[in-house]
C-alpha cells in the first residue's frame, strides 16, 4: 500500500492585511448577510464575487419551507455570475456569516456542494479563483478554490 498525502494551504489574515479591493468585496458580502432569506435557520450568509472586469455579483442563502429546495449564498452568487456574465472568469469569492446578532467569530466553512461548484467555476476559466471566508477573529484566504476541495470531481473525470 502507498499513501498519498494531500496538502492544502490557507492564509489566516487580519482585516488590515487584506488589500483595499479585498476589503471592499468583503464589505459587500458582509452587508449582503442582511438580505438573506433564512427564516428557518436564522443563519444569514452573504456572498460577493468579483469578475475579471471588476463587476461585483452578490448572493444570499435562500431557504424554503421544503428545506432541500433552498440554496446556499455561494451557489446563488456563482450561478448568478455564470448566468449574467458566462464569458467572464470569477476571480474572487467573499463569504460572511451572521447569526444571533453578530458576524461569526470564526470564518464560515462552505458546504461540500458549494465547494464542488467553486471548483467547477474555477476550472471553466483559465487562472485561479481566490476564496475569502470572513470571521470576526480572522479571515481565511484560499488562493485557489481547488485548495478547498482536493481530489474534486471535474469534467475530465467524465471521460473515464
Ligand atoms: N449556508 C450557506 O449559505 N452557505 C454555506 O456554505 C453553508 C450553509 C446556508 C444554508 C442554510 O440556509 C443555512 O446556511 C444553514 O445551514
Amino acid at each position: 500500500m502507498k499513501e498519498k498525502v494531500l496538502k492544502t494551504t490557507v492564509q489566516v489574515m487580519a482585516w488590515d492585511e487584506l488589500s483595499a479591493a479585498e476589503q471592499e468585496l468583503m464589505e459587500v458580502a458582509k452587508s449582503q448577510t442582511q438580505k438573506s432569506y433564512s427564516p428557518y435557520s436564522h443563519f444569514q450568509v452573504g456572498a460577493a464575487v468579483r469578475l475579471e472586469d471588476g463587476t461585483i455579483i452578490v448572493g444570499t442563502n435562500q431557504e424554503n419551507a421544503a428545506y432541500p429546495s433552498g440554496l446556499c449564498a455561494e451557489r446563488a452568487a456563482l450561478f448568478a455570475a455564470g448566468s449574467m456574465h458566462p464569458e467572464l472568469p470569477v476571480r474572487v469569492l467573499a463569504i460572511a456569516c451572521y447569526t444571533n446578532g453578530h458576524f461569526t467569530a470564526e470564518p464560515g466553512s462552505p458546504c461540500g456542494s458549494c465547494r464542488q461548484v467553486m471548483v467547477e467555476t474555477e476550472h471553466r476559466y483559465p487562472g485561479k479563483m481566490k476564496v475569502m471566508l470572513y470571521g470576526e477573529k480572522h479571515i481565511f484566504v484560499f488562493q485557489s478554490a481547488q485548495d478547498l476541495m482536493p481530489l474534486s470531481f471535474v469534467s475530465e473525470d467524465l471521460e473515464g
